[in-house]
């Protein structure tokens, strides 16, 4: 895994932060995005998923734990911020969903431990009054990220 730490100054430049990843993403891609309330999972999510082909409206799925969207992939976009025992995770079956297409998760603290080993992890913050990226993942997705947005 490799960690890059990047600004990123304006909306625009969040949305090809997600453009960079999403050229690099392939079938049983787990995404884990961390931050608190308006980081920006959301934001990265909905950009993603339009580079993805994803002809849907892409929203927080906080109510119903997951939404479904189809692209290049299938999408299984979930948000655990309602989650508080990791016996609910369980019962969401991300092991066999996972190798089915895309796994986007918000908030995915409480699912830590499912998680495999690979997941393209994503730190979000607020930075001034920009946001800040820090993201770990395989080499492919970091060098598509420097090519796309000067550091
Ligand atoms: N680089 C940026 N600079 C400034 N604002 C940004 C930047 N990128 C995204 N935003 C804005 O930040 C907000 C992020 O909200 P979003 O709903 O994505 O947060 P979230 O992390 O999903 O929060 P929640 O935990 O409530 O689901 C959006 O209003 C978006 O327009
Ligand atoms: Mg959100």
């Amino acid at each position: 895994m490799t960690k890059l730490e990047i600004i990123l100054q304006d909306k625009e430049q969040s949305k090809k932060f997600s453009q960079a990843i999403s050229q690099e993403l392939k079938l049983g891609d787990v995404l884990a995005l961390y931050g608190e309330l308006g980081a920006g999972k959301t934001f990265f999510t909905q950009n993603l998923c339009s580079y993805l082909n994803v002809k849907d409206y892409v929203n927080s799925p906080s109510y119903v734990l997951m939404n479904e969207y189809y692209g290049d992939f299938n999408i299984y976009h979930l948000d655990l911020y309602r989650l508080n025992d990791s016996e609910e995770v369980l019962e969401l079956g991300l092991e066999e969903l996972i190798p089915q297409g895309l796994t986007i998760i918000e908030w995915p603290e409480i699912a830590e431990d499912f998680l495999p080993k690979e997941t393209i992890k994503i730190y979000f913050s607020y930075f001034e009054d920009c946001r800040k990226a820090i993201i770990h993942s395989r080499e492919s997705i970091i060098e598509s990220i420097k090519k796309i947005l000067p550091l």
